[in-house]
C-alpha cells in the first residue's frame, strides 16, 4: 500500500467512530428510530445529539407552536410563527419542519429563500400572490394560490407572497428539513451591516435609496 493511502486508512480507523460519537445522525438512519434534540448541546452539521430515549415522552412529538399566529414582523404585515427543531426538538433528524403564515391585508412574505429545504405551502384562508425566480435562468413562476390550493417552492430559490385580499390569509408551510434557514434579501441588503458604499458597488442600487432603506429596515437579524 503506498505511504499516502495507509495515512488515509489510519484516518479514517480513527476519524469514523470518533465523528459517529459526535454526528448522531451518520448513525441515526442505520440504528435509532427518532433522535429528540438536547437542545443543550451545540448544533452540528448533521443536527443536535439526543436526548437519551429513557426520557424522551410523548409530549415530545406534540407541539401547539402553530397553534396560534406568531408575533408580526413589522415592515411586512405578517405574523410568523416556526415548529423547526429549535421550537420542537423531536424534528431533529426527520427531515421535515412547519411554519404557520398569517398574511394581513396589505402583508406581505418578502423576497427570501431557505438554504436547506423546498417548501411546500398550503392556503387555509384568503388569496396569495405566491411566486418563485428560477435559478440560471431568472424565469419568475408567478401564480393565485386560494383556500385549499398550494404551491411548491424549490429548494434554495429567491420566493415571495402576498395578501391579495382585504382579510387575512393564513397559509402552513412544510419544509424538507428540521432547519430550513432563511434568508430574507432585503435584510441582507439593508438590514446588514454592509455599508451603503458596498451595497451600491454591488447592487447598483442609489445610495440615497440605499440609505433610505436602511432607515425603513434598520440593523435587523432575520427572524427566527
Ligand atoms: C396591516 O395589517 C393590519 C391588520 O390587518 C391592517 O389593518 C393594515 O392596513 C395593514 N397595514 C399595511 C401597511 O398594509
Ligand atoms: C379569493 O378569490 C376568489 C376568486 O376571486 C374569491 O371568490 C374569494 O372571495 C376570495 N377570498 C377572499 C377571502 O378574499
Ligand atoms: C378590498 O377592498 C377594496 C375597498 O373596499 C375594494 O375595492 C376591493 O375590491 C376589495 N378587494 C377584494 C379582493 O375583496
Amino acid at each position: 500500500m503506498a505511504p499516502k493511502a495507509t495515512t488515509m486508512l489510519h484516518l479514517l480507523l480513527f476519524a469514523v467512530p470518533f465523528l459517529s460519537q459526535l454526528l448522531p445522525f451518520s448513525s441515526l438512519a442505520l440504528t435509532q428510530d427518532f433522535c429528540v434534540a438536547n437542545l443543550h448541546l451545540p448544533d452540528t452539521p448533521s443536527g443536535y445529539p439526543c436526548k437519551p430515549k429513557a426520557l424522551v415522552t410523548a409530549d415530545d412529538f406534540h407541539s401547539s407552536a402553530l397553534a396560534q399566529p406568531g408575533p408580526t414582523v413589522a415592515p411586512f404585515n405578517t405574523s410568523l410563527a416556526s415548529a423547526n427543531v429549535n421550537q420542537y426538538p423531536a424534528l431533529n433528524g426527520l427531515g421535515i419542519s412547519a411554519t404557520r403564515v398569517d398574511i394581513h391585508p396589505g402583508g406581505v412574505v418578502p423576497l427570501h429563500s431557505h438554504p436547506e429545504a423546498s417548501e411546500l405551502l398550503f392556503v387555509l384562508e384568503g388569496n396569495l400572490s405566491a411566486g418563485f425566480v428560477s435559478a440560471g435562468t431568472n424565469v419568475a413562476y408567478v401564480k393565485t394560490v386560494g383556500k385549499g390550493e398550494m404551491f411548491v417552492f424549490p429548494q434554495g430559490l429567491l420566493h415571495f407572497q402576498y395578501n391579495l385580499g382585504n382579510t387575512t390569509a393564513v397559509a402552513f408551510a412544510a419544509y424538507s428539513s428540521p432547519n430550513p434557514a432563511l434568508q430574507i434579501a432585503d435584510y441582507a441588503m439593508f438590514g446588514s451591516s454592509l455599508t451603503v458604499d458596498v451595497v451600491n458597488k454591488v447592487t447598483f442600487i442609489k445610495k440615497e435609496e440605499i440609505m433610505s432603506l436602511k432607515r425603513f429596515f434598520g440593523p435587523s437579524a432575520v427572524p427566527s
